[in-house]
């Protein structure tokens, strides 16, 4: 509690005193909750957001006559040179070996949209078992160490408010084999909401509203938690960034290591070709010869809808799946505190459930409150040689947002099934399905049997009786 007189002038100097405004109306408990989040936020930084995005908001100009599509690495199927791809897959095999390379999971998001209780992780997405997504993701970096015979750390990022929930569930699960020493759990940081006049917001008279910092944060929270130390320590140099939602992504992937490793990349990403031109992905632009991420919202319409004369597909064509491989110096760098190479903070209006002046909440109908994120993908304006490696969209990218309709669970569940499918009648098994390659019946690869078409036709070879592929199968 000695903290208090020098944090409440602190405040008062920011001009943000109304945080204290029902200090002394509290119990003991709750002043200590409340002194404890005050000297989380960081008033310095905070002031010059509130100069860069609320005050002073100024539109960053948009020079859209220096955009140019980015170049890409395209993949196999679509022309892409198999030599080199399987030259870079022998290459990160052989860093995957060397123990070089760690998996990390951003799981520290609200999952709003979804509207589902509890850590998006432990929601369960496999159209049989049931399987939730950190064991799709346990069981598929289960299945590359094997592979690769080593044992490939999980990095998780959770946030206050999932922690100790997610660690939990790890507990109840046993680390799905992997081992507790080889799963690595630390939290995000937080940022305050402010009112429309850049004032801190109160969620309850002892608790500043504050959300976490986006996934751009995640570089950061690396650093601040002693993870990336950490990953020094064990000899991991490159770092398999994925999102928890989307189970159908490979978190290891050996091609896209190895391009990494051999392009001397900071910064790698992958791409699919956008599905259609208002799809909502960010796409991969060079503005004045640097890449980098546009939002959808941001790309000017006739950018967006602008076709190639000689083939009639979109210009701006290679969408961003949030799938990246970092190197470990790259990331002390960008995390770290030289303010060179911070991400910029994004403001995001939000209705944001607070207390007015009175103490009385308040259940906003439209914005009444600012919050700060910061995007993982503004690293890439920092990154020596990044580039871009295509993926398939029908492979790699169907992720749960929604409760309903487009990328809900419902979609993710058929895309499994429809993956799963393409990978039977490619090893010669005949399953009747609709237009769309849907089965008519749900049945389970599990990763542990197959985490690629490749592996799957390896393994299905193998099996001396080949099992009858039938509602409810699984095949382990
Ligand atoms: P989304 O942008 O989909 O946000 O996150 P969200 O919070 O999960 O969901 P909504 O928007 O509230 O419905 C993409 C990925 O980034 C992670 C999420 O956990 C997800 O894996 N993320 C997002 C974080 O780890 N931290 C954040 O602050 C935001």
């Amino acid at each position: 509690m000695s903290n208090y007189p020098t944090l409440k002038e602190a405040y008062n100097q920011a001009g943000q005193g109304q945080v204290f405004r029902f200090f002394d109306r509290l119990n003991e408990v709750s002043r200590k909750r409340l002194l404890e989040q005050a000297s989380e936020v960081n008033l310095k930084e905070l002031e010059r957001l509130l100069q860069e995005l609320v005050l002073n908001e100024t539109k960053s100009e948009s020079r859209p006559q220096s955009l140019q599509p980015a170049p890409f690495i395209a993949a196999p199927q679509h022309e892409g040179d198999s030599q080199a791809w399987a030259q870079a897959e022998r290459l990160g095999a052989e860093a995957l070996r060397d123990g070089r390379v760690a998996a990390f999971t951003v799981a520290g998001g609200q999952g709003t949209r979804l509207g589902f209780d509890g850590p998006k992780g432990t929601y369960p997405i496999t159209p049989v078992k049931s399987k939730t997504l950190f064991q799709v993701f346990a069981e598929k970096i289960l299945a590359a160490s094997r592979r690769y015979e080593t044992s490939i750390p999980w990095f998780i990022m959770t946030s206050e408010a999932n922690h100790e929930q997610t660690i939990h569930f790890f507990l109840e699960n046993e680390f799905f084999e992997l081992g507790e020493m080889n799963c690595h759990f630390f939290k995000q940081g937080r940022m305050p909401a402010v009112d429309l006049n850049g004032k801190i917001l109160l969620e309850a008279p002892d608790s500043i509203a504050l959300s976490p910092d986006g996934h751009g944060g995640s570089l950061r929270a690396l650093v601040r938690s002693g993870s990336l130390e950490r990953m020094k320590e064990m000899g991991i140099d490159i770092i398999s960034y994925f999102q928890v939602d989307n189970p159908l992504l490979r978190p290891i992937d050996p091609a896209f290591i190895g391009f990494h490793i051999e392009h001397g990349s900071q910064l790698s990403s992958k791409m699919v070709g956008k599905a259609f031109p208002q799809e909502k992905v960010g796409v991969f632009c060079l503005r004045d010869g640097n890449l980098e991420i546009i939002e959808y919202s941001d790309l000017p319409e006739k950018l967006l809808l602008e076709t190639e004369p000689s083939t009639e597909s979109l210009r701006y064509q290679a969408g961003s799946i949030a799938i990246h491989l970092l190197s470990r110096d790259f990331v002390l760098q960008v995390g770290g505190d030289d303010a060179r190479f911070s991400l910029p903070f994004h403001r995001a209006d939000k209705k944001v459930e607070s207390l007015n002046s009175e103490g009385r909440p308040v259940m906003p109908d439209s914005p009444n409150g600012i919050k700060f994120e910061m995007f993982v993908f503004d690293a890439l304006q920092f990154a020596n040689n990044p580039i871009v490696v295509e993926t398939l969209r029908e492979e790699e990218f169907s992720p749960v947002k929604n409760a309903a309709g487009v990328d809900s669970a419902q979609s993710c569940r058929q895309d499994q099934l429809r993956q799963w499918t393409r990978w039977l009648k490619t090893a010669g098994v005949n399953i009747s399905t609709d237009e769309t390659g849907l089965p008519e019946f749900a049945f389970e690869i599990s990763p542990l049997f197959a985490d690629s078409e490749k592996t799957f036709l390896e393994k299905w070879s193998l099996l001396e009786v080949k099992p009858n592929i039938r509602e409810g199968m699984y095949l382990e």
